[in-house]
């Protein structure tokens, strides 16, 4: 082979490459969706909750009629579940896609005993916040903007908190928790990671967020290409904040560019254990065993 052909082979196996590699990102990698089951420590005072199921699925993002399958089909995870807690950024550039979206939901969230509450995101906001919160209302989801829903499972009560979104509202998480009884176990929704020692010291014991898409695009050695604002201190996964376990899930959709690598979607289900440790942090919190 010459070095005009060899070269010329070269640049075409890495124009193949990077078109594959392109092709992989867009679609393949944002519909390859993790279940990611995780067992939460609970406290000994709070072992009544012990086997309380609860799955967390944020930031979808939907535009699309893929996207809608994509979420239809990661919904199979709440199967069996209790409660379906909602984080936020429900569709992208128009609020018109929330009816999909919410045709896909209302059969799980009927099935679901304790139901579904959910949070806002800066993307609803952008949409129209109060119609996004008036489907979901209609639809039966419980809206948190700044406010919180007691909650009973087995005889034990527990509270949901959602903390309104922060990048453009204004959130209170005292308001949000201030009627809650002091020491009860209270699971914060806020759509933004970054201030969560607000929902600590408010007295959250776990806190669930989305929003940073765990970056979409993960460079190996580098890590995220980029993170929004509001979450740029806890990217993804597990952290203690102030003694209260903080997750931050990576999302089911995307934004733009509508491309994930090393970074795959995510929806998420806990399992509250009794436990003899103290319940912060990711590190204690265990991968579930079953499926
Ligand atoms: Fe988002």
């Amino acid at each position: 082979m010459s070095f005009g052909s060899r070269s010329r082979a070269l640049l075409g196996a890495a124009v193949i490459g990077g078109i594959g590699l392109a092709v992989n990102a867009r679609w393949r990698a944002t519909a390859a969706f993790a279940v990611a089951r995780w067992d939460v420590p609970l406290a000994p005072r709070h072992h009544g909750l012990d086997g309380l199921r609860i799955a967390f699925l944020t930031d979808t993002h939907v535009r699309s009629a893929g996207d809608v399958v994509s979420v239809r089909r990661s919904l199979a995870a709440v199967a069996g579940c209790d409660l379906l807690l909602l984080g936020g950024d429900f569709v992208s550039e128009a609020a018109r896609y929330m009816r999909p979206l919410l045709d896909t939901l209302e059969p799980v969230i009927a099935a679901t005993p304790l139901g579904a509450c959910a949070v806002v995101g800066n993307h609803d906001f952008t949409v129209g916040v109060d119609r996004v919160a008036a489907d979901l209302t209609a639809c039966g989801v419980i809206v948190l903007r700044d406010g919180n829903v007691e909650l009973r499972w087995r005889g034990n009560s527990f509270w949901v908190a959602g903390m309104d979104e922060s990048l453009l509202a204004v959130s209170d998480p005292n308001l949000a928790m201030n009627a809650i009884p002091s020491g009860a176990w209270t699971v914060a929704l806020w759509h933004e990671p970054d201030h969560a020692e607000l929902a600590a010291e408010a007295g959250a014991s776990l806190q669930l967020s989305g929003h940073t898409h765990g970056g979409q695009v993960r460079l190996p050695w580098l890590g995220p290409l980029a993170v929004p604002e509001g979450g740029k201190r806890y990217v993804d996964g597990w952290h203690c904040v102030h003694g209260m376990p903080l997750y931050v899930s990576r999302g089911l959709g995307t934004y733009r560019p509508p491309v994930r690598f090393r970074c795959a979607p995510e929806i998420t289900v806990f399992t509250l254990r009794a436990a003899s440790f103290p319940p912060c942090a990711g590190a204690r919190a265990v991968p579930s065993s079953r499926g």
